[in-house]
This record gives structure tokens, C-alpha cells and sequence, in this order.
């Protein structure tokens, strides 16, 4: 009777220890399983916040002036402009691709900020972007991989434009400078734009300065900037090697579309696949589809363009 009892309870408390001991090997396994998990998702912070910061990123400086702020800085807002802030909120970043207007006017009201530059006359207006890209040295080095200049009648096809930028054979430790390549080999032109790298920017930005105060750096903002690069790379480096101009190595070189804005082309706008060609170009390798840049899009051609190209 006794020794009947003594196995029930005995049983009864091997059970209990069991049952105990299964919680207990549950509850750790899932501490584990949940520890594992935190690191895991920190691990995936860690990579996205380095692509933002290593090679996502973009500030597009669009100069403009007072006078044009009303029509050509609200279409800029209006279309590709906005477009950048929606791959901002999606990517859920502080910084993803910023749009901001060259100018010393408050332009909020076009829904993009601006860089605090005041106007020069015309014939000084490479100043403007000299001056712009020295207060983004001083202020953004950090803060974005690329660093754009495009002009206020320029549209930008930024999911294009990001594909070549995020091209993972790039060597960010290389000044890079992409645009359309002109006559010297050099420059890229301004219109349809170019943009630069960090290294870039680190290389020309100590040395703006100088080039604004000096008459050797006098002339069309495109030509010069690149002159004044090719001089900060030779105060840093001896072997000669300064940055030019390029295609994106992933494209065709038909990316920097510049197609004057009164030009019969305009007419081709819906047809993306058609080839024509442009002024100071006899090959017909140019298209609206093909391009990755398009300027100059002036009298609602910024609107008919992004309703047409927007998102390809
Ligand atoms: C930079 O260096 C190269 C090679 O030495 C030279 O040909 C070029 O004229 C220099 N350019 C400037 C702006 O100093």
C-alpha cells in the first residue's frame, strides 16, 4: 500500500518535472529564437543605412533664377520634383534624393527647398554654381553619394538616373563625374546636366574659392567647373590623372539628352523609341525613351514629358 503510494507520487513527480523542465527548454528557445531575430533585423538596418549612405543618395542642385521661379521651378516641383519625394517617403529615409532650387528665395511654396545663392547677372551665372556646390561641400559632403547640377528647364527621369548611380562596379573611392562628354573632352555640358561622386565634391570643394576669385576660371559654368576640378586635382594629386567627363559605364551614351526647346524634335516627344537627331550632333541615336535627361523642356514639355516618361 505504502510502496503503491510511493510510485504514484513519484510518478506524479516525474511527470511535474517534466512538464517543468519542457516550459522551461520552450520559454528558452524562444528567447534564443527572439535574440537571433533582433540581430538579425539590426543586421538589415545596418546594410540598408549603408547603401543610403554609401550610394543611394542624391542632391540635385536645379539653378534657377527669381524671375523663373513661378513657371519653370513650379514645374520642377510639380513633376519630377515630386517624384523625388516619393521615392523619399517609400524608402522611408530622411535623405533618399533631394531636389533643392539654386536660389536665396524661400521655395517651399514649389514643395522643394532651396540652397541659399543670391542672383548674379547672366554672364556671371557660373558663379551661382560654383557658390552652390561650396556651401553643399560645406554643409552636405556627408550627407548624400551624388551630387547633381541640372538646369530649371531640365527634366529627370530619377528612377533611370538612380539605376546607373547604384551600379554596384562603381568605384566610390574614384572621383567620378558623369554627363554628356563636350568638345574638350573634359566638361560635361550643363544643360542636361551632370553629376559627381562624393570624392568629387571632396577633391573641387576646398579649392572653389580660389577659382571664383581667379580670372582663369571665367566662363560657361559647365566648361570652368570642370577647369576648376582639373586644377583642385592637381594641387592634390601629382600623377595628372584628373576626373573627365563620362557616359555611365552601364549605358548607351544617349542618356544627357539636349534638345533645344523650340526644336521640330519636340514633335517626336510621345514616340520613345524614335531616333533623331539634335543640334551639334549629325548621328541619329537620340530619343525621348532612351534618355535619362531631357532638356531643355520648356512651354508644358516638363509636364508632357513626366506624364509620358514619369515612371519608366
Ligand atoms: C593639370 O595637370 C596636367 C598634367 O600635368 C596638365 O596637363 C594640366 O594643364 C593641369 N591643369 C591645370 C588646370 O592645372
Amino acid at each position: 500500500m505504502v510502496n503503491s503510494l510511493k510510485r504514484v507520487f513519484s510518478a506524479k513527480s516525474f511527470l511535474f518535472i517534466c512538464t517543468t523542465l519542457s516550459v522551461l527548454l520552450l520559454f528558452i528557445f524562444t528567447l534564443i529564437q527572439l535574440s537571433t531575430q533582433r540581430v538579425d533585423f539590426k543586421k538589415i538596418i545596418e546594410v540598408e543605412g549603408h547603401q543610403r549612405g554609401e550610394s543611394r543618395t542624391l542632391l540635385s542642385l536645379v539653378l534657377t533664377s527669381k524671375e523663373y521661379l513661378d513657371v519653370r521651378a513650379r514645374a520642377v516641383g510639380d513633376t519630377w520634383g515630386l517624384k523625388a519625394k516619393a521615392i523619399k517617403d517609400r524608402r522611408n529615409s530622411d535623405s533618399q534624393v533631394e531636389v533643392r532650387f539654386i536660389t536665396d528665395e524661400d521655395t517651399s511654396e514649389y514643395g522643394l527647398k532651396n540652397v541659399p545663392v543670391e542672383d548674379t547677372e547672366y554672364s556671371t551665372l557660373y558663379k551661382k554654381t560654383f557658390k552652390a556646390f561650396y556651401y553643399v561641400y560645406q554643409h552636405y559632403l556627408n550627407d548624400f553619394e551624388w551630387f547633381m547640377k541640372v538646369d530649371d528647364d531640365t527634366y529627370v527621369k530619377l528612377h533611370r538616373l538612380m539605376k546607373h548611380l547604384n551600379n554596384p562596379q562603381l568605384d566610390h573611392n574614384e572621383p567620378l563625374l558623369f554627363g554628356r562628354t563636350g568638345r574638350d573632352g573634359v566638361s560635361c555640358w550643363g544643360g542636361p546636366g551632370y553629376v559627381m561622386n562624393r570624392k568629387t565634391l571632396s577633391i573641387v570643394g576646398p579649392y572653389i574659392p580660389y577659382c571664383l576669385s581667379n580670372a582663369a576660371f571665367q566662363g560657361p559654368e559647365d566648361v570652368q567647373f570642370a577647369h576648376c576640378l582639373e586644377y583642385a586635382y592637381n594641387q592634390t594629386y601629382s600623377d595628372g590623372n584628373h576626373p573627365r567627363c563620362q557616359g555611365f559605364p552601364d549605358g548607351h551614351g544617349q542618356e544627357f539628352l539636349h534638345v533645344l526647346s523650340n526644336s521640330p524634335q519636340w514633335e517626336r516627344v510621345g514616340y520613345a523609341d524614335e531616333l533623331f537627331k539634335v543640334e551639334e550632333d549629325h548621328r541619329w541615336i537620340w530619343s525621348f525613351g532612351k534618355s535619362v535627361t531631357i532638356h531643355s523642356a520648356l512651354h508644358g514639355n516638363m509636364y508632357k514629358v513626366d506624364t509620358l516618361y514619369g515612371s519608366s
